[in-house]
């Protein structure tokens, strides 16, 4: 069975809409397991094979508690490398949230990011939690596959 990880932040709930969505997607594939979370350890993001984060933008940034994840994460050198990343948020007129956090991934922890960014204006309408359902199979199947 492999492992996936939907960490999310929301404070009006609009990213938490999405986070349920993307999570939902994800399960419809056989041989997955997805685990949605509110708070994760540094040590915990070991235990998934890919962690999947929904961040909204606030003030053109992500939130305080995501910066310190990665912060401690970073300075207990948990390995991450190689593991599936990927990142969705609400946003309101610029959305930086995501794009950050994919580059952290990256840059930072050599993690593979297969999928753009996934932004939705506010709160996501049938239409835009469809798109978050695509977005979560996309994660799955992608980690089902052969490599
Ligand atoms: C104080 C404040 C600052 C915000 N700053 C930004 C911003 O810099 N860029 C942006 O795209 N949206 C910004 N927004 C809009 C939020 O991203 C938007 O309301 C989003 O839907 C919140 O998601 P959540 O319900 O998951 O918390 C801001 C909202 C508030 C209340």
């Amino acid at each position: 069975m492999k492992k996936i990880l939907v960490l999310y932040y929301s404070r009006t709930g609009n990213t938490g809409k999405m986070a349920d969505a993307v999570a939902g997607g994800a399960r419809a594939v056989h041989g997955v397991d997805v685990e949605v979370k509110y708070y994760a350890t540094p040590e915990e993001l070991a235990d998934f094979d890919a962690v999947v984060v929904g961040v909204p933008t606030y003030h053109h940034d992500m939130t305080i508690d995501l910066k310190r994840l990665f912060e401690e994460a970073a300075v207990k050198d948990i390995k991450l490398k190689e593991k599936i990343g990927a990142a969705f948020g609400s946003y309101g007129w610029s959305g930086e949230a995501p794009r950050l956090v994919l580059e952290i991934m990256t840059n930072k922890f050599e993690m593979v990011v297969t999928e753009p960014p996934l932004l939705i204006k506010y709160t996501p309408d049938r239409a835009a939690l469809e798109k978050c359902r695509q977005f979560g199979r996309k994660i799955s199947e992608r980690l089902m596959r052969p490599t």
